[in-house]
């Protein structure tokens, strides 16, 4: 068996943070989003991985994961020249999936649960392959599956206008090299992408059978600020206290982790809260839910519910700093006087003086 992650894509929905950086590398409680994808894909057993990337993105990509030892995986990087759509990727690794079953898993997904229950019930054979579903408030926006009484998929529609069913499909999927078969004969959507949807429901009306597992636990789609925040406050939320770096004269409650180097001095924190190697916290009140990138400064000022990327700074911000994601080395600096709330939303190298 073999992975598939796809970290190319567009990243429109994350602009500007996608300016300048795959959306799949941002950091969720200090660690980007795709190690998450690897480290679970290793974790049920499958270390050969394939990396979709883009020409935009894929450089950084590269950089960052490297052959994938540091995640004890073996990874192969496969150049997407254009973003055609999920099954359009799945196109073009087919040289190196070659005939073996595979795990397919998008780059800016973050599962709680893992997937190892879903291979569990892949590998005892007789399907050609597994989805996993959650239910969602709004099935306008994916792809849904229909099931009968007995839990059978049925049927698989994208983004369906009308109510048919709110059990969205996640982003992972379990294939056999059949699939290559059914993409093989797709032609693009209305969008102009070839829709794994699509090719999934082709595989039942071929007469195949698809298997679905739910989710377990969370399941977030990071492609959006407020979901990645929320994504942020998910993945603090099972954290455990470690203090390595220095503390001085501060108040630290619930669980926070201060990566060593990192400094805090004359400040309140109240977990759950994520400090990374090198940064600085003085004069500041670090609320739940935020992670604070390496060497990032955050000085007379009151931050929430938030990310601070590599080496941005917050300084002498009058207001409380709430929901707000800043990219690397983005400054946003001001006058020390306590009031309202403030909110940014910021690409890397930013600057913003109140
Ligand atoms: P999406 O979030 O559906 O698409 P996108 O990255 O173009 O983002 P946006 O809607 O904000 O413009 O993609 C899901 C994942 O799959 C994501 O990690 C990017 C990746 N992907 C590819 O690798 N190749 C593709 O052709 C597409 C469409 C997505």
């Amino acid at each position: 068996m073999k992975g598939l992650i796809l970290s190319g894509g567009k990243g429109t929905r994350l602009r500007p943070l996608t300016h300048t950086r795959a959306k799949q590398l941002v950091p969720i409680a200090n660690k980007a989003n795709i190690d998450y994808c690897v480290e679970d894909i290793v974790r049920a057993g499958v270390t050969d991985i394939g990396i979709i990337i883009s020409p935009e993105t894929g450089e950084e990509v590269k950089a960052y994961l490297g052959d994938g030892s540091r995640l004890g995986a073996k990874i192969t990087y496969i150049l997407q020249d254009r973003p055609g759509g999920l099954a359009h990727a799945v196109k073009i690794a087919q040289p190196y999936l070659e005939n073996d079953p595979f795990i397919m898993y998008l780059g800016d997904n973050l599962l709680d649960g893992g997937i190892q229950h879903m291979l569990e019930k892949f590998n005892k054979g007789g399907v050609e392959a597994c989805i996993l579903l959650t239910k969602v408030p709004n099935p306008s926006s994916f792809g849904v599956a229909v099931r009968d009484p007995s839990g059978k998929i049925v049927r698989l529609v994208e983004k369906p206008k009308e109510y048919i069913s709110d059990l969205a499909l996640v982003g992972v999927y379990l294939f056999t090299p059949k699939i290559h078969e059914i993409i093989a004969n797709l032609k693009p959507s209305a969008r102009g992408e070839l829709e794994i949807t699509e090719a999934i429901q082709n595989l039942l009306e071929a007469g195949f059978v698809v298997n679905a597992e739910e989710v377990r636990g969370y399941w977030k789609d990071t492609g959006n600020a407020a979901d990645l925040l929320d994504a942020n406050r998910l993945v603090l939320s099972r954290i455990e206290r470690e203090i390595s770096g220095t503390v001085e004269n501060s108040e630290i409650v619930g669980e926070v982790q201060i990566a060593s180097g990192a400094s805090i001095k004359n400040s309140r924190l109240r977990g759950p809260i994520s400090i990374a190697a090198g940064a600085v916290v003085e004069n500041a009140y670090v609320g739940p839910y935020t992670s604070i990138g390496e060497n990032a400064i955050v000085k007379d000022c009151e931050l929430e519910y938030s990310i601070l990327m590599q080496g941005s700074r917050l300084e002498g911000i009058a207001r409380r700093v709430d929901s707000s994601i800043l990219g690397e080395e983005v400054r946003v600096l001001g006058e020390v006087e306590r009031k309202n709330t403030v909110q940014f939303f910021l690409g890397d190298r930013s600057t913003v003086k109140i």
